[in-house]
This record gives C-alpha cells, sequence and structure tokens, in this order.
C-alpha cells in the first residue's frame, strides 16, 4: 500500500534510497521515484512500473533523499501520478489516502495554484507552501491537522537541504540511525542497517538531522524508546529459489512448529488464560487470507470448546454497529498487522467492551498499539503478496487457541504436535501440482468445494488462484454448488473437491458426481484414498491423516502450489500479481 523511504547522511542517497524501495515493493510496484537534494534543488526521477525501472536514478547526487513505491489509489498508475510529488520549496512522499483531499485541492486552485498530477497526495505539497512561514515542523502541523484520513509522510524543504522530516497518523513509519546516517522507511527491512530504530506512533513527528533524530509529540518534544534491532534473517532473501511465493511454501512446516503454542506451560500466557476462561462468545475480524484462517478457527473452536463463533470481515464489522455481549472475545488476525479495516474493526471491538487479542506476525504493527494482548505468529517475514506459511501459521495459532480454550471448559483436545511434519510430507506431494495446473490453462473459470473445515480451504485455494493466475474463481460450501454455480459447470470446467472429513465423504462426492455428469474435471484433494480411485476423479493430490479439524492447514499446501503453478503457466510474476499489495493500509 505504497511504501516510503528517506536517508540523510554522509554517503550517496541514491543508491540507498533505491535499495530500500526494492524491499518495499511487495507494498506496491505501480510507479516508483525518488527525490535527490543537490546544487541547490530537487533532482527527481520516477517512473511507471517497478523499481527495476528507474535506470539512472542511482546517478542522482546528493546525501538527502526520499524514495516512493507506489500502489495506486487516486489516479492510474502512471509517471504523472508517481511520488515525489513537490510544489513551492517542498517535495514529499506520502503513504496513506487524504480523504478531504478535493475540498483541499478546489481551496488551492482557488489561489491560482495548478496541480500536475490526479493524486490525494499533490495536496500536501500545496498546503506545506501556504502554511510555511519560515518554520518547517510548524508548517507541517499545520498541514495534518486540516488533513482527513491517514498518512506516512516524509518531506522535504529546499531551505533546509539536509533535513528530513516524517509525519505519521495510520500508516507506519520507523525512522532509524545507522552508521552513516539517518533513515526513514514504511518497514524494518527497508533499513535493516540502522542500530537503533524507532517506530512513530500516531500524531508524532521527526525531525532527522545530522546525527540526530528528535521526537515531538502535540506538546513539544518527546523521548521514544529504541524498537528491538532486525536480524539477518529479517532482510527478504530468494535464495536459491525462483520466488519468494515458492521459498515461504518452503517455510510452511517451520512456521507451523513455530507458531503452535502450549498456554498452559508458559507463564507469559497467563493474562490470555485468563480472559479465555472469561471467554463466552469470540469475534474473529479479518480481511483476505486471514478472515479464511478465522472460518478454519470457527470450525475447531466451536467443536473442540462449545464456544460460539462470528467471523466477520473487517471491512464489515466496522460500519454494522457490532453487538458485544459480555464476555466476549475479539480475535483480530492480521499477518502485516496494518491492514487499515482490521485495524478500525479492532479499536471498535475495544470501544464496545470485548477484550482484543492480536493476532499477527508483525512485531510493532499498528494492532499491537491497539489490542489488549497480541500473540505473534512465527512465519518469519513473508515478502510474496499472496500469504502462503502466515495462513499455516495464523492456523497453528488459532488450533493452539482452540486447545487452550476447550481444556479451560474440562474437555479433551487432539494433539497438534504431528503437524509441521506432516507438513513437510504434503509439500512434497503438492509437486504434482506441477502437472496439474495445465488443466486450468483454457478454463473460463475454475471453482473450489468442500465441507466443514474443507470448505475453509476451498476458499483460501480459490483466493490464491484469483490473486496470482488471474483466472476467475470461486470457492463453495459443496452442499452450496447445486444452489446456482452448478450451472456454470459444462465440458471440462475444472472444480478442485476438498475432502478431509470421514463423515461428510459421501455428502461432498455427490457434487462431485453432479460435477462429473454435467462434464467437469474433478481434482480432488484428499486423505481418502478411496474416494481418489473413483471414476469421476480425474486427478487426485493424497494427504496424510490427521485430526480433521485441523486438516486446513495441510490440504491448502496443493491449492498454494496450484496456484503458484498456474500462474507461472500463464506468464504471471506469482510475487507481484497486478493491482494487488501485501499491506493494505488504506480503505
Ligand atoms: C491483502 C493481501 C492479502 C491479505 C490481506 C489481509 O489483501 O494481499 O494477502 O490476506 O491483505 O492482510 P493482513 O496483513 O491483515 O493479514
Amino acid at each position: 500500500m505504497c511504501g516510503i523511504i528517506g536517508y540523510t547522511g554522509k554517503e550517496q542517497a541514491a543508491p540507498k534510497l533505491l535499495l530500500g524501495l526494492k524491499r518495499l515493493e511487495y507494498r506496491g510496484y505501480d510507479s516508483a521515484g525518488i527525490a535527490v537534494f543537490s546544487d541547490g534543488k530537487f533532482s527527481v526521477c520516477k517512473r511507471k512500473g517497478r523499481v527495476s525501472e528507474l535506470g539512472g536514478a542511482e546517478k542522482l547526487r546528493g546525501g538527502c533523499g526520499i524514495g516512493h513505491t507506489r500502489w495506486a489509489t487516486h489516479g492510474a498508475p502512471s509517471e504523472r501520478n508517481a511520488h515525489p510529488h513537490s510544489f513551492g520549496r517542498f517535495v514529499l512522499v506520502h503513504n496513506g489516502i487524504i480523504e478531504n483531499y478535493l475540498p483541499l485541492k478546489e481551496e488551492c486552485e482557488a489561489r491560482g495554484e495548478k496541480f500536475i498530477s490526479e493524486t490525494d497526495s499533490e495536496v500536501i505539497a500545496h498546503l506545506l507552501e501556504y502554511y510555511d512561514r519560515g518554520d518547517v515542523l510548524s508548517a507541517i502541523k499545520e498541514t495534518v491537522a486540516r488533513l482527513k484520513g491517514s498518512y506516512a509522510l516524509a518531506v522535504m524543504c529546499r531551505d533546509e537541504p539536509n533535513v528530513l522530516y516524517a509525519a505519521r497518523r495510520k500508516s507506519p513509519l520507523i525512522v532509524g540511525k545507522g552508521e552513516e546516517g539517518l533513515y526513514l522507511a514504511s518497514d524494518v527491512p527497508a533499513i535493516a542497517e540502522c542500530r537503533e530504530l524507532y517506530s512513530l506512533c500516531d500524531g508524532e513527528f521527526a525531525v532527522l538531522q545530522g546525527d540526530n533524530i528528535r521526537f515531538y509529540g502535540e506538546e513539544g518534544e518527546i523521548k521514544k524508546e529504541t524498537m528491538k534491532l532486525v536480524s539477518k534473517s529479517d532482510i527478504p532473501e530468494k535464495g536459491a529459489y525462483p520466488h519468494f511465493m515458492l521459498k515461504e511454501m518452503h517455510e510452511i512446516p517451520a512456521a507451523i512448529a513455530n507458531s503452535l503454542i502450549n498456554f498452559e506451560d508458559d507463564f507469559c500466557f497467563s493474562g490470555i488464560n485468563i480472559v479465555l476462561c472469561q471467554t463466552e462468545y469470540i469475534q474473529i475480524i479479518a480481511c483476505g487470507t486471514a478472515y479464511h484462517s478465522g472460518i478454519a478457527a470457527k470450525y475447531a473452536i466451536e467443536a473442540l470448546a462449545r464456544v460460539p463463533v462470528e467471523v466477520t470481515v473487517a471491512s464489515e464489522y466496522r460500519y454494522r454497529d457490532p453487538i458485544v455481549k459480555k464476555g466476549t472475545l475479539a480475535l483480530a488476525v492480521s499477518q502485516s498487522g496494518e491492514t487499515a479495516d482490521t485495524l478500525a474493526a479492532a479499536e471498535l471491538a475495544k470501544e464496545k467492551g470485548a477484550t482484543v487479542i492480536a493476532i499477527t506476525n508483525a512485531p510493532d504493527s499498528s494492532i499491537t498499539q491497539i489490542a489488549h494482548f497480541v500473540l505473534f505468529t512465527r512465519a518469519g517475514r513473508e515478502i510474496a503478496v499472496a500469504a502462503t506459511k502466515s495462513f499455516n501459521a495464523q492456523l497453528a495459532l488459532l488450533f493452539s487457541l482452540a486447545t487452550a480454550l476447550a481444556k479451560t471448559k474440562g474437555r479433551q483436545t487432539p494433539s497438534l504436535r504431528p503437524l509441521p511434519a506432516l507438513a513437510e510430507e504434503v509439500l512434497t506431494e503438492a509437486e504434482k501440482m506441477k502437472e496439474i495446473a495445465p488443466i486450468l490453462l483454457g478454463a473460463k473459470s475454475v471453482y473450489f468445494i468442500g465441507r466443514g473445515a474443507d470448505y475453509c480451504t476451498a476458499l483460501e485455494g480459490s483466493l490464491k488462484l484469483k490473486e496470482i493466475s488471474y483466472l476467475p474463481s470461486e470457492g463453495y460450501p459443496a452442499g452450496e454448488l447445486k444452489h446456482g454455480t452448478l450451472a456454470l459447470i459444462d465440458e471440462g470446467t475444472p472444480v478442485i473437491a476438498v475432502l478431509t472429513q470421514e463423515g461428510l465423504a459421501e455428502k461432498t462426492m455427490n457434487a462431485v458426481f453432479e460435477v462429473y455428469a454435467r462434464g467437469g474435471r474433478v481434482i480432488l484433494v484428499t486423505n481418502l484414498p478411496e474416494y481418489a480411485a473413483r471414476k469421476e476423479v480425474y486427478r487426485s493430490i493424497l494427504l496424510p491423516k490427521c485430526e480433521e479439524l485441523f486438516s486446513p492447514i495441510l490440504s491448502v499446501i496443493p491449492l498454494q502450489a496450484l496456484a503458484y503453478y498456474t500462474s507461472l503457466a500463464r506468464g504471471n510474476d506469482p510475487d507481484k500479481p497486478r493491482n494487488l499489495a501485501k499491506s493494505v493500509t488504506v480503505e
């Protein structure tokens, strides 16, 4: 959702900005640009497309600069709309959305000011120029007071060539000190070389100059605690893998193993254990893949602990005046911890009296500032836009929570321990999807079906395929197929059926027969070999047996692989699907 970077120091800024932008590209890659101050003026280089399109930018000379990689919201992906934006003495990069930019723009235009881009961000540069009376920080404060929406801002002023100004509200922003200069960025890996890092909070400002970073809040200058430093493994590297997505799939067994929690054994979970004892109702709020992990958790929690669970897409929860009863536990699930809708939904749940537990893969992310408690999935950093290992890690953690909750109700629970080793087995079997993927190539659309816990897998399998292959696809409860979607099945339509719930197998097979009877081609993902051998099944993937409620953690792996190989076969870049971004920090 746009990434921003800034550097001021003793070395050339451009190479540092470009390296940082490459590491931020998971946030958007519609356009990229940098501005460097040299010889009394700003030199700007920006292009439509990826950071690699910024040929020649590394030659811009100067020790202070800012950069941006864009996920377009207002205005098409184009050079004209690419950041940095400038007006008068100011140049800036912005991540977020300025909701009231239209009236502000009209106000500037009424003063005779001309706009170059269609973006919401450009208006900030105009306001800065308007409010500047010689003190840049005051101008920034007055400007942001006029803005509605979200922003992480990096600003440079021509009159102060080596100073960077930063401001944040509802979009992440980190600043840091390195050996050879000061940095700011949307995310830690972009400035991983820093030996001191600070996370700005909403409403805070930072001024980076010389060897010093000064922080300001509403009341004036403030002191801030440093963050934990990044380890080398936090810096994304593909290693021997052709894509991050494939690498991250191979990290699934470790992600599961590291995210399983035994709540009883560890004193640091005593607060959460008390909450679980008091929990009578659970609301899971999340978006995208994280929402699907919530659906799997609902099946597991209700079956194991007999506590009712409601799963709602965060963008719906936040606007529907949800009912929060006494004893409600809200689980806000977000890989990035920065998804704007999930943050707003978590805030609302908290306001209404729920105890909020954030489940995130990102230490220091915004959601950790909102929730009463935080549980970390330990999947390691995920770079590919399409989530894989983080989903399996969310399931591991949510299933751990389900068993802990069940225990507080005095109920027996199955063991989660075999899952990492089983996931390893599934990864090998999932390679068969390389041969199966071509079946999907000529398809107009692809359907995924499953019952019970398999329904969650169907939804996630379909989402993965849509995201990176661009094939139209839907996931359905197998029993719903006959209520409409069957009309879309004709000769050769691929239908991926997930079948891991023994008691429901006959029922799901009915849907398989209905598809077969209409010429559809069924690819069965199952741990029940007797069904794989049926003539109605065109191709199959065999899974090892595991506790049925936990099966999505395994059965999703072949579907992730199917999406990956289909994406490759269609000539796409699976790591950077068009129009999408990994961290959606706008509504
Ligand atoms: C974006 C990503 C998805 C992700 C969703 C929620 O749409 O492309 O992969 O599932 O956001 O992200 P979160 O970080 O909140 O889990």
